[in-house]
């Protein structure tokens, strides 16, 4: 890339989170092209430059790369080895595959953080039924079971309570192909997220630790600051901070992370990364002087990062979770009329129930209220209140 030319930021994926990168792009003055699977899908709506293709399709992803300066990515679930041939072949993949690897498989990112001696739940490959009884016997009931690959909101999480159920499931699952593994089941107190963006040279910056409240797998809110000890919070950070070094990251980094209630006060164990923006930094948007989008770009151009500060005492992000098939935009006119104000984020995807289709940021001064306004807001969006 020469200094005078505007760069061009080529985005696999052009889900939501590819929409707001192009949102962070504009006032940064690059260029963005997307490959999309559908010209409708939620980045192409709102994009120039869409080139229609697969993730998994070596030629597709060539081609797109030899149009773009840098090759970044708003999903993990992407054609590895093709994605180390652009790199080898003189591309520039950010973050790359090496990295990639971590988000987009789970047995091997538990794998190498705990060889890294890195606090990650008990775990194990599910090979064959007895693989599940010795678990169970080590353990107790119940189990967890995740598909190594694919997962995303709570698909590809399954809880189950005694060795009747672990039967059905097994029955059900066996000869599907999918490669499962088997965990823990952990008692959480609360679940935190920590964000990092990190340079190509290793310079990082590391967003406010936040609080993700799931429900049935689903992220709901995320409140910033995670209401925890200073102590957990720089323990949180420091994790993310290492996890950042750990994979090489480049770009936006998310950790997620368990609370969990030790012999010796509460300790920190890491669920999952994603190597990308991630729905736990929507809040940064408007909530932080630079968003985790504006770093990421920033980050994969090998560009100076922004300070990450929140820009009020308390910001809350609440999810637009589908409830009906039925159009939001009467509903946004109530919405901005809520009485303290809320910033609201559509991303413009067909409405289907409990599918992610937007969410809305509350800031404010008092944490209980702040969260309230959000979710009242994100109501009034999703017609659970009027
Ligand atoms: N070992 C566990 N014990 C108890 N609860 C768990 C465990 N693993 C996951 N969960 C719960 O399920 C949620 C989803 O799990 P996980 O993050 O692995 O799945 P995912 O579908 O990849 O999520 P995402 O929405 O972040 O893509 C967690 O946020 C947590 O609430
Ligand atoms: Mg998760």
């Amino acid at each position: 890339m020469t200094s005078d030319a505007v760069p061009v930021v080529g985005i696999v994926g052009a889900g939501q989170l590819a929409r707001m990168m192009i949102q962070a792009a504009i006032p940064l003055g690059i260029g963005v092209r997307v490959l999309a699977e559908h010209a409708d899908d939620s980045a192409a709506l709102v994009c120039p430059n869409v080139d229609i293709g697969f993730p998994n399709n070596a030629r597709h992803l060539r081609e797109f790369a030899a149009k773009c300066d840098v090759v970044t990515l708003d999903h993990e679930l992407v054609y590895l080895d093709a994605l180390a041939e652009i790199e080898a072949a003189g591309g520039v993949v950010r973050p790359n595959a090496g990295t990639l690897r971590y988000a987009k498989d789970k047995f091997y990112q538990r794998t190498e953080f705990k060889r890294a001696g890195l606090p990650v739940p008990a775990f194990a490959e599910l090979l064959n039924f007895p693989a599940i009884e010795e678990f169970a016997a080590q353990h107790g009931w119940p189990i967890v079971v995740k598909s190594q690959q694919g997962g995303y909101d709570g698909r590809g999480v399954w809880i189950l309570d005694d060795a009747e159920e672990a039967r059905d499931f097994f029955d059900a699952t066996a000869g599907t192909g999918v490669d499962l593994m088997l965990e823990q089941y952990v008692r959480i107190e609360r679940e935190l997220a920590v964000l990092v963006a990190r340079r190509p040279g290793g310079e990082t910056v590391t967003y406010p630790v936040v609080e993700t409240v799931q429900r049935d797998g689903i992220c709901h809110e995320v409140i910033a600051p995670a209401p925890v000890s200073t102590e957990i919070a720089e323990r949180a950070r420091a994790l993310g901070e290492q996890i950042a070094g750990l994979t090489g990251a480049v770009g936006i980094i998310a950790t997620e992370l368990f609370v969990v209630a030790g012999a010796d006060g509460d300790e920190l164990w890491i669920n999952e990364v994603a190597t990308r923006p991630h729905n736990s930094g929507h809040f940064s948007i408007d909530g932080c002087q630079t968003s985790q989008f504006a770093n990421h770009l920033r980050a994969v151009l090998d560009w100076p990062l922004g300070p990450t500060d929140l820009v009020a005492p308390f910001v809350v992000m609440a999810n637009l979770l589908g409830e009906d098939r039925e159009s939001l935009v009467p509903r946004i006119p109530r919405a901005l009329d809520v009485p303290g104000g809320v910033h609201p984020h559509l991303y413009g995807k067909e409405v289907r129930p409990g599918r992610k289709i937007g969410h809305v940021t509350a800031l404010g001064d008092d944490a209980e209220e702040t969260r309230a306004r959000a979710v009242h807001a994100a109501a009034v969006l999703t017609g659970r209140a009027t």
